[in-house]
């Protein structure tokens, strides 16, 4: 079913294992580890890290919340049955590590680490063991980013920046940088554009997956049970945000075959005839359509 405009689901959704199944596991001390890394990334691995300094300094967290466990948080609950998979922006078969490393290299625009690495297995091994009773290929409800409906407009920048200012610039600030703890070594509230932020090949360019984010959870403490944005701001803030300056990423190998970039990758070679700035504000419908026909033809 297409979600509706003001569609929030009340089905339930998957939760997390409990706290006494990690106390009992036998590698229980590696799966306390890799969710301390995940909750505070920056303190091991930021540009501070007592570990190793390869980040921005944004924590796994930030976009994966409650420690990945977030219903409609961008939560890991899917990853254990859906990887490895053949992933169509690398065009080559990803596992939970490759996946991993994506993420550090794009929305903590940083570099990647070997499998071998006690930090990275430690991530994965928290990662898989909160998807174990997921069934093989299926999807957990309420992983990942919730899709939100496209509007019939193209999201508007100009339109973001008011909204920005009364609702996210308390904490992220005006400047879009986010405010550092007093010791310096990680963020109070990440920055949302700027040379510490996500760089332009990370999931959070894409303005659908910002948009989809911010809906159900922000401003900070708002759930899926209770979002404050309208789509049109969730939309329009999205625009705003993802117009601002960011590091760059070399996307050249990205999305070998173009008729796979989703049709809100704002960068060209496109296989249809829609102009840029189409495929980075919408209207998405039109392009959605498109490509559908495409298939029936
Ligand atoms: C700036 C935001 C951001 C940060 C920080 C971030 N991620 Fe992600 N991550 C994303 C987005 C966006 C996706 C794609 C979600 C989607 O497609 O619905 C994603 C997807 C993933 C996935 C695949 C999930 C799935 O079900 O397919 C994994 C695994 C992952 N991230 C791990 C990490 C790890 C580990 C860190 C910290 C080292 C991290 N991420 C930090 C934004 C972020
Ligand atoms: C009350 C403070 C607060 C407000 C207001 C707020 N945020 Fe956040 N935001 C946070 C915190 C804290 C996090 C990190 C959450 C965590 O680590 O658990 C976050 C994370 C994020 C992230 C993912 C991390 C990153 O840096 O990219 C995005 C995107 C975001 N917020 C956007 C917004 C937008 C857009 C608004 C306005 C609608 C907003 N926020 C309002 C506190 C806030």
């Amino acid at each position: 079913m297409e979600p509706s405009t003001q569609y929030v689901p009340e089905i339930k959704l998957a939760a997390a294992p409990s706290q006494n199944r990690m106390n009992r596991a036998e590698n229980k001390e590696q799966l306390k580890y890799g969710e301390e890394l995940i909750r505070n990334t920056a303190h091991y691995i930021g540009f501070k890290g007592t570990e190793k300094q390869i980040t921005n300094g944004l924590n796994c967290q930030n976009c994966h919340l409650d420690g990945g466990q977030k219903p409609w948080g961008n939560n890991y609950l899917s990853v254990a049955a859906n990887y490895p998979q053949i992933r169509k922006r690398s065009g080559k078969e990803t596992d939970v590590y490759g996946r991993i490393n994506g993420c550090l290299q794009r929305s903590l625009n940083g570099s990647p680490l070997d499998s071998t690495v006690k930090e990275m297995k430690a991530m994965a091994a928290y990662i898989l063991w909160l998807g174990q009773d997921v069934p093989k290929g299926k999807k957990a409800k309420g992983s990942k980013i919730y899709p939100l409906a496209f509007l019939d407009r193209a999201a508007d920048p100009i339109a973001g920046k008011p909204i920005y200012e009364s609702k996210c610039a308390s904490c992220h600030q005006s400047s879009g940088e986010g405010f550092l703890t007093p010791d310096g070594r990680a963020f109070t509230y990440p920055p949302l554009w700027g040379p510490l932020s996500y760089n332009d090949g990370a999931g959070l360019y894409r303005i659908s997956k910002f948009a989809g984010y911010i809906k159900m959870n922000m401003p900070f403490g708002v759930s899926h049970k209770n979002p404050q944005l309208s789509d049109e701001e969730a939309w329009d803030l999205a625009a705003y945000v993802d117009s601002m300056p960011r590091p760059e990423k070399d996307k050249t190998n990205d999305w070998p075959n173009i008729a796979d970039k989703p049709i809100d990758h704002p960068f060209g070679p496109f296989a249809d005839p829609f102009p840029k700035s189409q495929h980075k504000y919408g209207p998405f419908k039109p392009i959605q359509n498109w490509y559908e026909t495409q298939k029936t033809k």
